[in-house]
């Protein structure tokens, strides 16, 4: 294995990396592929067997575990991570050779998504959510919110740090310090730093 020559990001010699855009520091691994026109951040880390598409955007620190298709369409944030085999879609109602507008999902930054679990496309996961393995995600799923199941359902809040939060009275604060308060009308969390800018900047 080494690095490929003049390119400042890795590709394993049976990876096959076609993209002009692909960030310092990240790792293509073995049977991995990465076409030409996808974008991908720097210091990412896309594991074997994965596959990602013309169109497909990826952030920065990203970490994509194997065999992950990253579809035209979808877009991952700076610092998510994609557990093993889970899968993303880009079309509804596919039919062989009908050719339809694709369809978006934007994966915020930081969330995570479990090993295994399905995402319809049409959704947002929002910042550090989290996606339990096995899920099968049939809606938009709120900042800092876990789900699971099939169909996926809220089941409790996460911090950025990866803890279980438990909010009392629309206020939570983790053992990482992080506080949060409930926003009643995503039924996600938010960062309190963040609230308090939002009000300085008048919104
Ligand atoms: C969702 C998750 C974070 C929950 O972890 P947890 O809070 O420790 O949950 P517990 O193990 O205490 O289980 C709590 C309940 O949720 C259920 N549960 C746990 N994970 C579940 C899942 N993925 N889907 C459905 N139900 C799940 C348990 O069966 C249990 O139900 P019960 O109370 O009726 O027995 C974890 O199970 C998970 O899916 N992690 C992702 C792992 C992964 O994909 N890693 C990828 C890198 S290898
Ligand atoms: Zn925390």
């Amino acid at each position: 294995m080494k690095a490929s020559s003049k390119k400042k990001f890795f590709c394993h010699r049976l990876g096959l990396a076609e993209s002009e855009a692909i960030g310092e520091g990240t790792r293509v691994w073995a049977w991995a592929h990465v076409m030409a026109g996808a974008r991908v951040g720097s210091g990412c880390n896309i594991g074997e067997h994965c596959f990602v598409e013309k169109g497909a955007v990826i952030g920065n620190d990203v970490v994509i575990k194997n065999g992950v298709a990253i579809w035209d369409g979808v877009q991952l944030g700076d610092r998510v991570f994609v557990g093993p085999n889970a899968v993303f879609t880009n079309d509804m109602a596919p039919r062989s050779k009908v050719f339809r507008d694709i369809v978006h999902t934007r994966v915020a930054e930081g969330a995570s998504i479990g090993a295994n679990a399905t995402l319809l496309s049409g959704i947002e996961i929002g910042e550090y959510a989290f996606v339990a393995a096995g899920a099968v995600v049939t809606r938009s799923v709120p900042a800092f919110t876990l789900v699971m199941g099939n169909p996926a359902r809220p089941s409790g809040h996460v911090c950025r740090c990866g803890e279980r939060l438990r909010p009392v009275r629309g206020a939570a604060k983790c053992k990482c310090g992080q506080q949060y308060r409930l926003d009643p009308k995503s039924g996600g969390l938010r960062t309190v730093a963040a609230s308090a800018a939002a009000k300085k900047a008048g919104r």
